[in-house]
């Protein structure tokens, strides 16, 4: 892991001093699947970096479970706006929860299939192999939902049409991603991460 100094944003310093540190943000049973399935500050502060290379710009977390990317972000770009579609509500709430005590303005968790949400007003996209939870029986969040490969095949083509429809200049990051889910328009313009982070713009 390359050694970037992460600056803490002021009004909620104390969460940001690590990883544990702000998963204590949620209750015991979050905490423990952070390793897996949250995305570690670090990633969050470089793939928030890239995305919000624009004061201003929406961006989306397609499966934002409990808001961990969203709300790093946010406090690392104040100046942009973090949407997380997340389909289990729990996990949601959990995400609200987190936001007020962080006192974040600029982050918003809606509580919907992402296949249900209208990505036109969204300028960018952060995923976190979301649909992965399909293809394997260990480790799942929770038994609350219904997991096959073909809804996993389902989810990568869906979001392979949205991506398509994006205009030039679009921007994602993927954290963990089998790629498959990503059109042959957009570049890899950088990584992190032993390359699990990656940096698109659609050409
Ligand atoms: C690996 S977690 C990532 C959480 C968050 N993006 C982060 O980085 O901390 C993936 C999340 O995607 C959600 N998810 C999976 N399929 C989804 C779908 N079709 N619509 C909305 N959310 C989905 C799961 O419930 C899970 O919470």
């Amino acid at each position: 892991m390359p050694n970037t100094t992460i600056p803490e944003p002021e009004d909620a310093k104390k969460w940001f001093t690590s990883d544990t540190k702000f998963n204590h943000l949620y209750p015991a049973s979050i905490q423990m699947m952070a390793r897996r399935h949250w995305t570690p500050l670090h990633t969050a502060y470089k793939a928030a970096n890239f995305l919000a290379a624009e004061n201003g710009v929406k961006i989306l977390d397609i499966g934002s479970g409990v808001g961990k990317f969203c709300l790093a972000a946010a406090c690392y770009k104040p100046l942009s706006f973090f949407y997380g579609v997340e389909q289990r509500k729990q996990l949601v709430n959990y995400a609200n929860e987190a936001a007020e005590i962080l006192s974040l303005e600029n982050v918003s968790f809606i509580h919907s299939n992402f296949t249900q949400l209208d990505i036109k007003p969204y300028d960018h996209f952060y995923f976190f192999n979301a649909f992965y939870e399909n293809l394997v029986d260990t480790a799942r969040i929770d038994e609350s939902i219904d997991y096959s490969g073909e809804l996993y095949n389902y989810y990568n083509r869906y979001l392979f049409k949205l991506l398509d429809q994006k205009p030039a200049g679009t921007r994602l990051a993927t954290f963990h991603s089998l790629e498959d889910e990503i059109p042959r328009s957009y570049h890899v313009v950088d990584t992190d991460a032993d390359n699990l982070l990656k940096c698109w713009i659609k050409v």
